[in-house]
């Protein structure tokens, strides 16, 4: 997309031009940003509003570039703020729920928190055990989610406002090898898309599996439960795991059982299903293998909220998706978060568009090494409508 630098004189006059306000969406406009708090470190995170020409507005802050506030319209035209999250830049220094935020230098769980890579062999933190069995969840303590991102707002020629985000990690930060180059683009479209776009090269072979862990409910944040969505996912098979939440390595066909979303269900429908697998994972919290495999963009999942009309797809180039019902929310953690009500079990969900889960140690997965000389190319699209 061709774009345009904001400099300084350009906010000016945007705000002291005829009538238009810094919020408004127009060709030549600024994305407007402010403080979003201290880090315990001291350093400020700042917070970037984009708002389209259909009234969308994503609030996304370079700390972690969470989405922090997400403002979708209903079948009446009006807005709920469907993303759940915290309004204090410490909260979510403190309560590690990943609530929208991007995600490395990989995206879900390594077995043991170890893998080997060309003869060489790597050992990660070990931030999570579920089952009581340790493993390495979404890039260790201090995973991209905590990085104060640098941050340069945009807007294209089309007025399309946008942000990016760049970070290098360094050879060895939570165990991976090689300097890591990141950058990140946020868009969000005239046609109420917000498309994010993952970009990396590195010295050293590496992992690579970014992605972003926004929790939806299109009832808007604060609602009880994500129960009455209805879920269909393009998917005719998915990992199965073992009781440490790591795939078996199986590509299991989803026919016949309670993962089968390839029409659409209720989330509620079957998520206390009597089935192995649900009661492993505590309900959903699963890869499914996408239909397709081509590194091509297409569509990967659709959510439906029928009560407000609210639709949400997501397009990815990714062969996979986390669908993570939420299960470890806890209202009693979450009591108030953003609206003041508490997020209980199950009251958002995850859609993660990512290669597989513990894919360093699984060789029959599509590989997520990234080597020297390589470009990591990589886009999901949340696509968001009402019906
Ligand atoms: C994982 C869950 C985990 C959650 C963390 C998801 O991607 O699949 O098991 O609890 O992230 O909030």
């Amino acid at each position: 997309m061709k774009t345009k630098k904001i400099l300084p004189f350009m906010i000016l006059a945007s705000l002291l031009g005829s009538g238009v306000n810094a919020g408004d969406c127009c060709d030549g406009c600024s994305v407007p940003s402010r403080s979003f708090g201290e880090l315990a470190d001291g350093r400020t995170a700042m917070i970037y509003t984009l708002t389209n020409k259909s009234g969308m507005k994503a609030e996304i802050t370079n700390y972690g570039g969470v989405v922090v506030n997400l403002m979708v319209p209903d079948r009446d035209g009006k807005l709920a703020d469907v993303a759940l999250g915290f309004d204090k830049v410490s909260d979510y220094e403190k309560k590690v729920y990943y609530f929208g935020s991007l995600i490395g230098r990989y995206g879900n769980r390594i077995a043991n928190g170890t893998f080997e890579l060309d003869g060489v062999t790597y050992k990660l933190p070990l931030n999570n055990e579920p089952g009581g069995i340790p493993c390495s969840l979404h890039g260790g303590f201090k995973g991209f989610h905590t990085v104060l991102w640098d941050a340069e707002p945009l807007v294209a020629e089309d007025g399309t406002q946008g942000l990016k985000l760049s970070y290098v990690s360094k050879d060895g930060e939570e165990g991976y090898p090689g300097n890591l180059t990141v950058t990140v683009h946020y868009w969000l479209d005239a046609a109420n898309a917000l498309r994010i776009s993952y970009e990396a090269s590195t010295d050293k072979a590496t992992p690579v599996n970014l992605t972003n862990h926004s929790y939806f409910n299109l009832a808007g944040e604060g609602s009880p439960t994500i129960n009455d969505h209805e879920l269909m996912l393009k998917a005719s098979a998915f990992t199965p795991v073992n009781a440490g939440l790591i795939p078996t390595g199986e590509i299991a066909p989803v026919e016949g059982t309670p993962f089968d979303f390839r029409t659409p269900h209720p989330i509620g429908e079957r998520v206390d299903a009597d089935h192995p697998q649900i009661a492993l994972g505590g309900g959903y919290d699963h890869n499914w293998v996408l239909d397709n495999q081509d590194g091509s963009m297409a569509l990967a999942a659709r959510v439906k909220h029928a009560a407000t009309g609210r639709v949400m797809e997501v397009w990815t180039m990714e062969p996979g998706i986390q669908f993570y019902g939420g299960n470890f929310l806890d209202a009693s953690d979450l009591s108030s978060a953003k609206s003041g009500k508490p997020y209980p079990k199950r009251s958002g969900f995850c859609l993660e568009t990512q290669h597989y889960p513990d894919s360093p140690n699984q060789p029959a997965f599509p590989s997520t090494i990234l080597r020297p000389g390589e470009a990591y190319k990589t886009t999901t699209e949340y696509r968001f409508s009402a019906e």
